[in-house]
């Protein structure tokens, strides 16, 4: 047991001495700032590595993980890493990405009461509400679990683009686009849902918010 969590300090001096051999001043580059692209909003599950998956380097990409890439608008955590990313880092792209499979998904599909956990994913029940004539539907346990991911994803860029971080920094005129995609944990690929926002047009008018 202890010498697995040691090898990962010895992976560590491994990885630094690579990058190290690639280019003598990477982390002086580094520690100077950061200035990603993009946020990524994705769920905490082992398999879905934002980074690895998107071939991304350190200083690319911000993140935000939580069960079930849940955008919460009361969320503390959630709120200060996007007005961070908005506001100071000026991100251009947010992407939220969930995953076939999600744990968190299954979990809000059934009725076991788990624990604490119970209160997070009455989100995810939220949202099963708003979309169950589609997945009731839908027979196949397996196809209903595949779609209610999809339509999580597509609920969750809604609820960024009803926060006033977003659409304040859409008045400003700031390039930002909020995307929806799901990674396939069978065949590593990621799927774009295609539904991008690049302003408050596809929102219903009651969550418009003129700025302050
Ligand atoms: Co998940």
């Amino acid at each position: 047991m202890e010498k697995s969590y040691k090898q990962l300090l010895e992976n560590n001096k491994q990885w630094v001495a690579d990058q190290l051999a690639i280019e003598p001043n990477y982390f002086d580059k580094l520690a100077n700032s950061q200035n990603p692209e993009y946020l990524w909003i994705g769920c905490s599950d082992s398999r879905v590595p934002a980074n690895i998956i998107t071939g991304t380097n350190p200083g690319e990409m911000f993140v935000h993980r939580n069960i079930a890439n849940m955008v919460v608008h009361s969320d503390m955590n959630m709120l200060s890493v996007l007005s961070y990313a908005v506001e100071v880092l000026k991100v251009k792209h947010i992407i939220v990405c969930g995953h076939y499979g999600c744990g968190g998904v299954l979990a809000a599909m059934g009725n076991k009461q788990i624990g604490l956990i119970d209160n997070w994913l009455r989100h995810i029940k939220d949202v099963y509400r708003y979309h169950h004539k589609e997945l009731d539907a839908i027979k196949n346990m397996e196809q209903r679990a595949r779609r209610f991911v999809e339509v999580n994803v597509m609920e969750q860029v809604h609820d960024l683009g009803k926060t006033s971080i977003v659409q304040n920094a859409w008045k400003n005129k700031q390039p930002l686009h909020l995307h929806g995609w799901v990674y396939d944990i069978n065949d590593g690929l990621i799927k774009d849902l295609n539904v991008t926002f690049t302003s408050t047009k596809n929102l219903h008018s009651v969550y418009h918010l003129d700025k302050l």
